[in-house]
């Protein structure tokens, strides 16, 4: 059954349910959907008993996630089909604005067939302005989602524009916000995009995605491909799990980046790390509830808003810091830590012209992982390591939970195609004591959310 247009109610009827819709916080239009669906299941129950099961559909207070769904215009918002049919297919309420210019890729028609209901298209729609209204699309939601996000309404976010539906509901909402970004490479690579990024992450936007691959445009290859809709999915329902911040009172450290090793007072030993999965960790981890001390080494990410972050150069001032940030729930070692530093350091710069070059003498890092799963007090409960391997990854990566001593060991294969070092997927391989769980390749922003989903999981099972 699709949408239903009710006429001829009387005008005091009429106040009733505007009455009635008001005090229950709703929609007119929810509120006659909810009475026709408690109407029709009352005359449709069978005489026998219940089984408890419910057919009809269910009061959003007691079921469905509510989900507003927003689609700018690109060449992507196709895949914003699949998607609202995906969402359905879980049961979650769904509601739709699309942008002006999303209307010239695929029709409010469209959209409204498979999401069940119309889509919303102008702010000044003086029938949907007197049902539902910006502000309450705004906020009679759970999460709202921009998919696929352009970098043109990703600008106009991140100003604060309001002059369409779109924009305004994205300003007057109070709920988180996952953006699918989906561009051209060169578009999502421009320092302006870059910029507005930055700005929309600090004003605790949430992203998924873009990945890398071929574009819609021939010839086109990088990063911007909108995520796949099962990403979405996945980031959605890991968002809502959590929007009762199962991690709250919980404390986390967590490691990333790289370390820089002194050779002398301008350089330095270091690796390719980007931070970019411990920050996404940090973030997600955040997001849950938690409260999270983050410690860094040398990278050009922000720090990550609701998070504590500490910034370290070398692996001694790593361990020292994640030391300070004991005791702790949960650990989790993304950092790519270097394993070895100069014994003596050069306190002057090392001349050329010393006669050959320097003869560096290397002595081992301490390992900040195995140091703090192996304490005897103040070991957190649950204690994360990172792999990166380049074969027998699984194998390497179960010989590396044992010798560490850690409890679980995230591990990828950093010579697979895509190359997780620096970029933005990961392919990764969760090793516990229970087994393996490989998951598909994803955005670094999406296994941190399955990680932290797991991690609070974890402790939803224990008892606090
Ligand atoms: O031994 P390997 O470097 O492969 O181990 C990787 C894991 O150990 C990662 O979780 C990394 O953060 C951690 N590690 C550490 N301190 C070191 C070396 C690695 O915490 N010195």
């Amino acid at each position: 059954m699709g949408s239903l247009t009710v006429r001829n109610i009387g005008e005091d009827v009429k106040q009733r349910l505007r009455m009635r819709a008001a005090a229950n916080g709703r929609s007119m239009e929810e509120e006659v959907r909810l009475l026709l669906a408690d109407g029709a299941a009352e005359a449709v129950t069978p005489a026998e008993p219940s089984t408890g099961k419910r057919n009809t559909p269910v009061r959003p207070e007691t079921a469905a996630r509510r989900v507003l769904l927003v689609i700018s215009g690109g060449i992507a918002a196709y895949k914003s089909l699949d998607l609202i049919r995906r969402l359905r297919e879980r049961g979650f309420a769904l509601r739709v604005v699309m942008t002006k210019a999303a209307q010239e890729f695929v029709t409010p028609l469209s959209v409204g067939a498979i999401a069940g209901e119309r889509a919303f298209t102008d702010l000044f729609d003086q029938s949907s302005e007197f049902d539902v209204g910006h502000i309450r699309l705004a906020r009679d939601t759970d999460l709202v989602v921009v998919a696929p996000a352009t970098a043109d309404l990703m600008a106009r976010m991140a100003s604060g524009h309001a002059d369409d539906l779109a924009t305004a509901v994205l300003l007057a909402t109070d709920k988180t916000i996952l953006l699918a970004p989906a561009m051209n490479p060169a578009m999502w690579a421009h320092p302006a995009t870059q910029r507005n990024l930055k700005r929309l992450l600090a004003d605790g936007v949430i992203t998924v995605g873009p990945n890398a691959g071929e574009m819609a445009e021939s010839g086109e290859a990088g990063v911007g491909r909108m995520a796949e809709p099962m990403e979405v999915v996945g980031r959605i329902e890991a968002l809502l799990g959590q929007s009762s911040k199962p991690l709250t009172g919980r404390r986390m450290v967590v490691t990333a980046g790289p370390t820089h090793e002194p050779i002398d007072p301008v350089r330095y030993i270091a690796n390719r790390s980007s931070g970019k999965q411990g920050y996404a960790i940090a973030r997600a981890a955040a997001a849950a509830g938690a409260e999270v001390t983050l410690v860094s080494g040398p990278v050009t990410l922000p720090d990550p808003p609701g998070v504590r972050t500490v910034r370290i150069e070398t692996a001694r001032d790593m361990l020292r810091a994640v030391e300070a940030a004991l005791p702790s729930d949960i650990g989790v070692f993304a950092a790519a830590v270097a394993d070895w530093r100069v014994a003596a350091a050069g306190e002057q710069k090392l001349k050329k012209d010393a006669g050959g070059p320097p003869n560096l003498s290397l002595t081992e890092n301490p390992d900040i992982l195995a140091t703090v799963a192996r304490l005897k007090s103040n070991r957190p409960k649950l204690v994360v390591g990172f792999a990166a391997e380049t074969e027998k990854v699984i194998e390497h990566a179960k010989a590396k939970l044992k010798r560490k001593g850690c409890d679980w060991i995230v591990a990828n294969d950093v010579s697979a195609e895509g190359g997780a070092m620096g970029g933005d997927d990961n392919a990764v391989h969760l090793v516990t004591a229970a087994g393996v769980e490989s998951w598909p390749a994803q955005s670094k922003d999406a296994v941190a959310t399955n990680l932290v989903a797991r991690i609070a999981a974890a402790f939803g099972k224990e008892s606090r």
